[in-house]
């Protein structure tokens, strides 16, 4: 007993000191002005398969997996292993004038999951810097070919593709630009596939219509000319989990091919296992980009990396034109990172010996049991596929206080979820989930039940504080 409150006293007061050196030292991501340097967040002490303990001595589920990244889930030794190993025979070679062997044996295997003639990587340190590789990439090969002018990009509302400059332009989930500049001027943005927000009266199918005739609208007036490319998510993360009506995505990449806009599919939540599949794109969606980006689950988050899967068609373009000096200019200096790559190799090997299986087995019972949470009168929609959720509330159709009921519902739901032993990741209305692929049916039930209880203790605080009537 007296052991037990000592070590609570003790976790107290690392905590303490924890949050006091964040707010004089740490700036993490998304800050807002009035916090900036001087915020601390909730401390993460450590990882054990699909829980984390959080540095009020908390077991908590963790819901988004990270940033829907560990998908092997916490604390694997094997994984451990690895990283250990290649750091001690090889931490690091330079990828300018050299290479080293784990890179080369993880492309081959990549090379082997992936559609068409993806055949070639090219390694970066993250989502971002993948988009951005691939978007200079088209840039380069449009110049290399002639086309100097064809460089515009599209992307869709709701979308998330990465926080450089340019990667960050992409993005179209509302307040992503209210206060940074961006590229705007090479981007055009779509409309956003998301079902629950079509026009009132309009099917699903009319929707699809709707969208593609869009989209080619756009090639119309902005001419094939000026297009490079075209960026989707096959299922939208950040966005709050859209996804598009069926058909969308083989519309969207026929119109690419009809007017050589390269179709570049952002995989990098979607692949490595999160809709049950080494990358989705073929396997789920039935498309062959010409470009798929990954990251996150690629390590599982066990160390940095992302890339680039990029076809070999448009090499051998490259090669056969009349610019053999045309440099890409690019490059990383942890571009093909052996570690990375040695920890990706191991984790592949995780997902092949049987959890890409184990996801696909238990993708229907997690849908299906978040989908219950429908009967409570503040959930306007779960939606999702694999293992990938969002609950979006609809307290805004009934509430005369909108905007701040929108912006603080996910971020209640969120702290009871802690209470009670969930980590979710609030986003405005909504609550996301992405839980570690290791998940087990009993823990999804205990997730769900953990959120009813949740969203009903939300309900209550919002009627009892005049925010919402309830229904
Ligand atoms: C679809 C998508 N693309 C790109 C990124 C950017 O990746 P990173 O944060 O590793 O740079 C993210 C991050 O969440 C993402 O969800």
């Amino acid at each position: 007993m007296a052991a037990k409150r000592e070590e609570a006293i003790g976790l107290a007061e690392a905590a303490g000191e924890m949050v006091a050196a964040a707010q004089k030292h740490l700036v993490q991501p998304w800050p807002t002005a009035g916090e900036i340097g001087a915020e601390a967040r909730s401390g993460i002490l450590s990882g054990d398969g699909i829980y984390v303990i959080d540095s009020e001595g908390r077991r908590l589920i963790d819901g988004p997996a990270g940033m829907w990244c560990v998908n092997a889930g916490h604390r694997r030794k094997e994984l451990a292993d690895v990283l250990y190993e290649q750091a001690m025979a090889l931490s690091y070679n330079s990828p300018w004038y050299t290479m080293n062997a784990p890179s080369v044996a993880l492309s081959e295997r990549l090379a082997g999951h992936a559609p068409g003639d993806l055949d070639h990587v090219f390694y970066t340190t993250g989502g971002s810097s993948a988009v951005e590789t691939a978007l200079r990439f088209m840039q380069f090969a449009n110049n290399v070919k002639g086309q100097p002018d064809k460089k515009m990009i599209v992307s869709r509302q709701g979308g998330y593709h990465g926080s450089t400059y340019l990667s960050a332009s992409l993005n179209g989930r509302p307040r992503d630009h209210d206060w940074m500049d961006s590229a705007g001027d090479q981007v055009i943005k779509l409309n956003c596939p998301n079902p629950f927000r079509r026009p009132d009266g309009m099917s699903e199918a009319a929707f699809c219509d709707f969208l593609v005739e869009e989209f080619g609208a756009v090639i119309e007036r902005a001419g094939a000319e000026r297009i490079g490319a075209f960026i989707a998510e096959p299922v939208m993360a950040s966005g709050g989990v859209i996804v598009p009506p069926d058909g969308y995505l083989p519309r969207m990449r026929a119109l690419c091919a009809e007017n050589d806009i390269l179709f570049i599919a952002d995989e990098v939540v979607t692949a490595f296992g999160r809709l049950g599949h080494v990358f989705a794109s073929k396997d789920v969606f039935g498309i062959e980009p010409d470009m798929i980006t990954f990251a996150k689950g690629v390590t599982s988050g066990y160390f940095p990396l992302g890339g680039v899967m990029i076809s070999s068609r448009l090499f051998e373009e490259l090669r056969r034109s009349n610019h053999s000096d045309a440099m890409f200019a690019h490059g990383l200096t942890y571009s093909s990172h052996p570690i990375g790559c040695a920890v990706a190799l191991k984790n592949l090997d995780i997902l092949e010996e049987g959890l890409l299986a184990h996801a696909r087995a238990i993708s229907g019972h997690f849908q299906q049991s978040l989908r219950t949470l429908e009967d409570l009168p503040l959930v306007g929609e779960v939606r999702g596929l694999g293992l990938m959720a969002c609950i979006e509330c609809v307290a805004d159709r009934v509430s005369n206080n909108p905007l701040t009921l929108d912006v603080t519902v996910g971020k209640r739901i969120d702290g009871h979820c802690q209470e009670l032993g969930l980590l979710v990741r609030p986003l405005i209305n909504m609550c996301v989930m992405s839980p570690p692929l290791t998940i087990t049916l009993p823990q999804i039930d205990d997730m769900v039940s953990i959120l009813r209880v949740s969203i009903e203790r939300t309900q209550d605080e919002l009627v009892r504080e005049g925010l919402w009537r309830g229904k």
